[in-house]
């Protein structure tokens, strides 16, 4: 299946579609877990491991963060808000130095995990499409 990142200018902002429910259906918290990990995993022998915690267990923290979101983000229980409060995703990121080139190595970790799924493709495709634009909006550096 093609999961092709969409380019934009640096400092747009376009408007994000929330995942189709049935991805969080499909996968359950436990699977939306594990793709996270998966791509916590890529990250870290990708060319923006830099950008992520060295140590292991800093490291684990980062995946459980990262999966509260994107479970809560899919449709389930409110993780992210209840451990670490308003999502605030652009503040956040605001420490790293995310550029248009890091967020293409980080949607191409991402499309790995992904294609490595056993769902159907528009779930896939519907999941891909939010982080594709989401991503977006952490780019705060240009270049
Ligand atoms: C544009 C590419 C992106 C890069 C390079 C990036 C990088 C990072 C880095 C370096 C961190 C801090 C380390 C960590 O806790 O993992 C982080 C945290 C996080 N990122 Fe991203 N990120 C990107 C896009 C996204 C997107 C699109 C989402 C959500 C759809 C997201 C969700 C999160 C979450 C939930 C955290 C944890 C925040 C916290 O608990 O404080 N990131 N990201």
């Amino acid at each position: 299946m093609e999961l092709n990142i969409t380019t934009f200018k640096f400092g747009e902002q376009p408007q994000v579609t929330l995942p189709n429910r049935e991805f969080y259906k499909v996968l359950g918290e436990a699977g939306i877990r594990a793709m996270v990990k998966r791509h916590y995993e890529l990250l870290r022998e990708s060319g923006i491991q830099h950008l992520f915690p060295a140590d292991d267990a800093a490291f684990e923290q980062a995946i459980r963060n990262s999966a509260d979101f994107m479970v809560q983000i899919c449709g389930g229980p409110q993780y992210f808000n209840q451990n670490r409060g308003k999502p605030m995703m652009a503040a956040r990121h605001k420490p790293f130095e995310i550029t248009m080139e890091g967020r293409n190595v980080w949607l191409n970790c991402y499309k790995q995990a992904l294609l490595e799924l056993e769902a159907p493709e528009n779930l896939i495709g519907s999941f891909w499409n939010y982080i594709d634009i989401f991503s977006v909006r952490m780019v705060n550096t240009p270049i």
